[in-house]
């Protein structure tokens, strides 16, 4: 099936939003993560050298949360978008969690890491993790304790994937940003990189008005289970 607007290829960046109605916290909303944890202690490399109990206990319950969870109608939507585009395709998340996998998806960069894997600060080895960490964990590869962290990029750190995700952003004739309040770079300055290649068509799917709405040519609001699969729905109708 191919969409009936003449768009070949598509990139839709996802955060926390469209994981919210599956029970996983945003960060900046009302009762959001970072109105109850200091973000600097919890998710910088500073922080987690200060105190690194506080920092796994904060992953391990976020890891509980997450594996209690189940992928949305948003999600769901996403990977039929996937299976039915007959052209280039990227999603790229901002999310750590692994609901779009879960719900099919496959073309997926986790640009700010995944929290199912955890990663030696010495020797590098990354690995899939469902427990919880402590600092008497030993790494798998090299044997050493105290220095395993999640695979999650932290604050100061740099984001996964980025030549690739760039290259697609060129390249895109349709960008889509679902669930993201558009505060946190490189992400929230995606809208305005594509604009700059001057040819694709900008949506923007949320609760609110992200920081950067008036840059998106196209805007709905409203609960990301409900908005995403009518944009699927409308995009294949070429309505
Ligand atoms: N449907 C759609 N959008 C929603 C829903 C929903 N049910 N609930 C909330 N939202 C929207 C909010 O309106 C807000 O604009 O999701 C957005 C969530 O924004 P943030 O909490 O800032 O999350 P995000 O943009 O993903 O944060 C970016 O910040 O802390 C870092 O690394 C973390 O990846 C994260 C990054």
């Amino acid at each position: 099936m191919t969409p009936e607007r003449a768009f070949r290829s598509i990139v839709i960046l996802t955060g926390a939003g469209i994981s919210a109605e599956s029970g996983l916290g945003t960060f900046r909303d009302k009762d959001g993560l970072w109105t109850k944890y200091d973000l600097s202690e919890v998710a910088t490399p500073e922080g987690f050298a200060r105190n690194p109990v506080l920092v796994h206990d904060f992953y391990n319950a976020r890891r509980r949360n997450l594996l209690e969870a189940q992928p949305n109608a948003a999600h769901a939507a996403l990977a039929e978008l996937e299976r039915l585009w007959d052209g280039d395709f990227l999603l790229v998340t901002q999310n750590v969690d692994n609901l779009h996998e879960r719900a099919g998806s496959r073309r997926l960069r986790h640009m700010h890491g995944e929290l199912l894997k955890i990663r030696c600060d010495d020797c590098g080895y990354v690995t899939e993790w469902e427990h919880d960490l402590d600092l008497a964990t030993t790494c798998p590869a090299c044997g050493r304790s105290a220095r395993l962290r999640p695979h999650v990029v932290w604050f100061g750190e740099m984001p996964l994937h980025m030549e690739e995700i760039h290259g697609a952003l060129q390249s895109c004739d349709v960008f889509v940003s679902i669930g993201t309040s558009g505060q946190v770079y490189p992400a929230a300055g995606f809208v305005a990189e594509v604009r700059r290649a001057g040819r694709a068509h900008t949506v923007e799917l949320n609760l609110d008005p992200s920081d950067g709405h008036s840059l998106f040519a196209e805007r709905v609001y409203g609960p990301a289970t409900e908005i995403v699969p009518d944009f699927v729905a409308r995009l294949f109708a070429g309505a």
